[in-house]
């Protein structure tokens, strides 16, 4: 939105698209997939790719690509439709059928089943990661859980390490990955979330009753109008 006027920026009337809605996008194509099973056309987001093996995953059958190609122009496109094939056969897939909706089948229902997963923590590959020339993810991590040593490598302190992988995100040399913390690493001080610290129903999605709260409310059982 433009807030020197206050007004929406879009305000046209057509236009809508780019790599800023993927989030969105990934979201509704998974929750369609999840809950109607009816195939879908993946778009809105897509910038090369690795984006149209997300939106396969989760859940679409065929991808539409609109802005990127006026920013890059046509031959973007072959690029990435041979970036998908290289994909595939790195990886064994050996149809877009395989890959259909594999991420949304292993998705989380809610913030208590996130809850409850298993823990993990950041690990850094000292060979690709250019510290000391780069600390982006020390300035990242809310949890002081990484530091520089005197030989300019990352120490991770899995104590003080929740595993948010932000850190993994913001890597520019794809040097962190997420380690899944075993029961043995507990005992030596890795992060855990003691049980009963958290009230585990709390961030059930289910936990308002809304049929309940529309019955009871006064706000929500209003006479409709006239
Ligand atoms: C400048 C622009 C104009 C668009 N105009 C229309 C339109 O008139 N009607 C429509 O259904 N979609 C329109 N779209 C949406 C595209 O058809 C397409 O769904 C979208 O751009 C795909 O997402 P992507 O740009 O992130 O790849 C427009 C998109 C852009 C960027
Ligand atoms: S962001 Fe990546 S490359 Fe940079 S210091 Fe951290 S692990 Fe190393
Ligand atoms: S996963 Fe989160 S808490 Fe752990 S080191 Fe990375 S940024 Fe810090």
């Amino acid at each position: 939105m433009d807030i020197e006027t206050g007004q929406p920026r879009i305000g046209g009337p057509a236009g809508i698209g780019g790599t800023w809605v993927k989030p969105l996008s990934l979201r509704w194509v998974h929750k369609i997939h999840e809950e109607l099973g009816m195939p879908i056309t993946g778009s809105n987001g897509i910038f090369d790719h690795k984006d149209i093996i997300e939106f396969i995953m989760a859940g679409s059958s065929i991808v539409q690509v609109g802005s990127i190609l006026m920013v890059k122009g046509i031959k973007w496109l072959p690029k990435m439709i041979e970036g998908v094939e290289a994909f595939m056969d790195e990886h064994g897939y050996n149809s877009v059928d395989e890959m259909i909706g594999i991420a949304s089948k292993n998705s989380v229902k809610d913030y208590s089943e996130q809850f409850s997963k298993n823990r993990v923590h950041a690990a850094v590959n000292d060979e690709t990661c250019k510290n000391p020339t780069c600390n982006i993810c020390i300035q990242v991590c809310f949890y002081e859980a990484l530091s520089q040593n005197p030989e300019g490598k990352i120490d991770v302190h899995t104590d003080n390490c929740i595993g948010c992988e932000l850190c993994l995100d913001v890597c520019p040399f794809d040097s962190i990955e997420m380690k899944e913390t075993a029961p043995a690493q507990f005992d030596q001080g890795y992060f855990n979330i003691p049980d009963g610290i958290f009230e585990k129903d709390k961030f059930k999605t289910s936990r308002n009753n809304m049929d309940t709260i529309r019955r009871d409310s006064p706000k929500f059982n209003t006479e409709p109008a006239e």
